[in-house]
C-alpha cells in the first residue's frame, strides 16, 4: 500500500504520490470486485504448505483436487519423470507436448504452476491455441523457433527464439510455436496454474464432437461448406 504524506513533499510531488496512490487503489478495487473472475492473479494462493492431490477422490468435488493425508506424503509425491522423455513427433503436427500439470504430477495441486515439454521434428507446429486459465513462458532449448501471439487488437506480435531465449505468452491470447529451424526443436513452457487448459482452435473448431454445423463455419470463415467439410475431415468432426 502506498501511504500518503502530503505535507511532507512539495505540491508537485504530492501530486504525484497522490495520483500513484489514485492508481494504485484502482488496481487494488478492479482486482478485489472481480476476484473470482481473476484478472489480476491466476490460481488461488494455498492455504497449507502442500496439498498433493488425491486425484481418485471422486466423491469429493472441489474447485482443484482434495488434498492426500500428510501422513501418506513422501519425497515422490514432489518428484516426477514425466517430462523426462522426447515426445513421438511422428504425427500431423510434427510435434508432441508432454505435460507436467496436476493431472500428470498430483504434488502441484493448489501450488499455481505446472510445466509442459513441446517435441518438434523440422516444419513442426504446436497449433494456434490459448490457454483460459494462465499465461505462459516459454524457454526455447533446442533449435529455433517462430513463437508469436494475436492480441484482442488482432495484433501478431513475433518473434524467432533460439535456445536460451524466452518468450512470453499473455493470458488467454491466441498463440502458437513453428519449428523454422533444418533440425529437432525443444521447448519448455511453464504457467501459472496447476491445469491451464488449453483450446486448441483446429480441433475446437473443426474437431468438436459434435460438430459446429458447417454453415456456421463457412459464414464465419467467408469460404463454402465444401471447404469446410474438408477441414473438418482432417479433424475427425
Ligand atoms: C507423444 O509422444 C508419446 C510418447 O512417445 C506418445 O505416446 C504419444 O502418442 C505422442 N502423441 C502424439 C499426439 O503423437
Amino acid at each position: 500500500m502506498v501511504i500518503l504524506q502530503p505535507h511532507q513533499t512539495s505540491n508537485k510531488q504530492s501530486m504525484e504520490t497522490q495520483s500513484m496512490a489514485t492508481h494504485h487503489l484502482l488496481l487494488l478495487l478492479l482486482c478485489s470486485a472481480h476476484f473470482f473472475l481473476s484478472p489480476c492473479r491466476s490460481d488461488p494462493d494455498p492455504l497449507q504448505d502442500f496439498c498433493v492431490a488425491n486425484l481418485r477422490a471422486s466423491d469429493i468435488t472441489v474447485d482443484g483436487f482434495p488434498c492426500k493425508p500428510t501422513s501418506g506424503v513422501a519425497a515422490d509425491d514432489f518428484f516426477s519423470t514425466v517430462l523426462s522423455k522426447e515426445g513421438n513427433t511422428n504425427n500431423v503436427f510434427s510435434s508432441n507436448l508432454t505435460s507436467a500439470n496436476v493431472l500428470s504430477f498430483p504434488g502441484l495441486n493448489t501450488l499455481g504452476l505446472s510445466m509442459n515439454r513441446v517435441d518438434f521434428a523440422p516444419g513442426g507446429v504446436n497449433p494456434p491455441h490459448s490457454h483460459p486459465r494462465s499465461a505462459e513462458l516459454v524457454l526455447v532449448t533446442k533449435g529455433r523457433l517462430l513463437v508469436g501471439f494475436v492480441s484482442t487488437s488482432n495484433v501478431f506480435y513475433s518473434r524467432v527464439v533460439k535456445a536460451g531465449e524466452i518468450f512470453v505468452i499473455p493470458r488467454g491470447l491466441v498463440h502458437f510455436q513453428y519449428n523454422v529451424g533444418k533440425k529437432k526443436a525443444l521447448a519448455i513452457t511453464v504457467f501459472n496454474s496447476q491445469l491451464p487448459g488449453a483450446v486448441v482452435a483446429p480441433l475446437a473448431l473443426f474437431g468438436s464432437k459434435p460438430a459446429i454445423p458447417s454453415e456456421v463455419l463457412a459464414k464465419a470463415f467467408q469460404v463454402d461448406q465444401q471447404v469446410v467439410k474438408l477441414i473438418k475431415s482432417k479433424f475427425g468432426s
